[in-house]
């Protein structure tokens, strides 16, 4: 069947390529493949979109040419914008030529995660829903509980119940319907595919799903237009469901098909935490699919043991002559201190798996010299803070200048003289 598209856009099936109207769907009916949005952008002009573009809020919706609405929906919170730091120190320290990194934690929520649920929940005002809901690793949760307050209308958030006590509180101070979950994502994931079924609510990340990863798209928007509408060399990302991974693909390669770019598609490498890497595996196996892993690392974000885009993230990999790898607990940690003390930025664990794995391939000789690379840091640090609370020692001192000078001082010059 090739229903016929309202506007430019269709849902199109990653498989089969089976198109349907822009409904609440999510699985072809013909393979039971994924849905995802297909858009007719033969009618843009480069110069004019780039001239368009430029003239637009600062956020996310100077890019609603290339989102799944018809025009510029109401959005109380405007995420997006965020800054590309470049980040001399930290390329200095591992060896990099020139190094960028986009520093997602300043969205309104402190993940990237802003820029999805902003994209599904306009699409679900536009469908006609009134609850809004969500299977969440965390941050999801954060963001559809905020958004929703801001929209005005109801939600159900559904998290496993071990999350980071950060993340719950910063979801429940919303006045969301919090359902923990005795489980893990994929049990919450599960559950909320058939919630959806007998439910007239809008899941972002199940019913709304294709709307909902188009968000991560602007990503690749934003860091191209930052770079003077420019491609990076080689992108890093973390990688939980791996919809951010192939999103921020299907971003560079849209504006590349209509002009807005030049060049070929970055290297892009995927990082994943080795007590939760199902995408790192099948990669470093061959394979072409996925073994479900049952989760085991802190962090708990990418903490997706049966990934739903595991096997495009493979193959955009492969295709793009990068690769996924899969960084230990102690590594993230390591990694969130390293970003902290050279940039200034303190991220999630998700952040620490990102880096983690960029000094892996540095380490490794992967990156050239001459390369751009950016880095993305998709989560705040202060959501995580068992995974850094031991990282260092405060001096506690009497409020004297005798208790200064042997406690903070004394030591210090004792390094000093020792390490001259
Ligand atoms: C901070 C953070 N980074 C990255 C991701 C990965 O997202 P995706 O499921 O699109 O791979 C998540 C997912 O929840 C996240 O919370």
């Amino acid at each position: 069947m090739t229903a016929k598209a309202t506007s430019n856009q269709v849902l199109r099936c990653r498989e089969c390529r089976t198109e349907y109207p822009s409904e609440a769907l999510f699985v072809c009916e013909h393979c039971f493949g994924p849905l995802e949005v297909g858009y007719d952008f033969s009618h843009l002009d480069a110069a004019e979109t780039r001239r368009k573009i430029q003239a637009g809020p600062n956020s996310i919706w100077r890019y609603a040419d290339f989102l799944p609405f018809t025009g510029r929906p109401r959005d109380p919170v405007q995420p997006g914008f965020t800054p590309l730091v470049k980040a001399d120190r930290l390329a200095e320290r591992l060896g990099i030529g020139e190094l960028y990194v986009k520093n997602d934690a300043a969205n309104p929520t402190h993940s990237f995660k802003d820029r999805v649920v902003a994209v599904a929940l306009a699409k679900a005002i536009e469908l006609g829903f009134e609850t809004v809901a969500c299977a969440s690793t965390g941050n999801l949760a954060n963001s559809v509980a905020a958004q929703a307050a801001a929209n005005g209308l109801d939600s159900y958030v559904f998290v496993p119940s071990n999350l980071e006590e950060q993340k719950l509180l910063a979801t429940g101070v919303y006045g969301t319907e919090l359902v923990g979950v005795d489980g893990n994502y994929d049990d919450v994931n599960r559950l909320c595919t058939e919630l959806a079924q007998s439910r007239p609510w809008a899941f972002v990340n199940v019913n709304l799903r294709p709307y909902y990863a188009e968000g991560s798209k602007t990503l690749a928007y934003e860091t191209a237009e930052q770079l003077g509408f420019e491609l990076p060399d080689r992108v890093v990302s973390p990688i939980a469901s791996g919809s951010l991974f192939t999103k921020i693909a299907k971003g560079f390669g849209e504006w590349l098909d209509i002009g807005l770019l030049e060049g070929e598609l970055p290297v892009f490498n995927g990082a994943q935490a080795a007590g939760c890497g199902p995408v790192a595996t099948a990669f470093e196996n061959g394979w072409e699919v996925c073994k479900p892993q049952r989760p085991d690392t802190i962090a708990k974000s990418l903490a997706i043991g049966d990934p739903a885009d595991g096997p495009y993230a493979l193959e955009l990999a492969r295709r793009s002559g990068g690769g996924i790898d899969q960084v230990s607990d102690d590594e993230i940690r390591d990694a969130i201190r390293l970003l902290a003390e050279t940039t200034g930025i303190f991220t999630e664990t998700a952040g620490g798996v990102t880096i983690a794995t960029l000094r892996k391939l540095a380490e490794r000789g992967d990156i050239d010299p001459s390369e751009r690379v950016v880095a993305y840091i998709t989560g705040e640090g202060l959501k995580t803070l068992d995974a850094t609370r031991d990282s260092f020692e405060m001096h506690v001192i009497e409020p004297n200048m005798g208790s200064f000078e042997e406690t903070v001082e004394a030591p210090r010059e004792a390094v000093g003289s020792r390490a001259g």
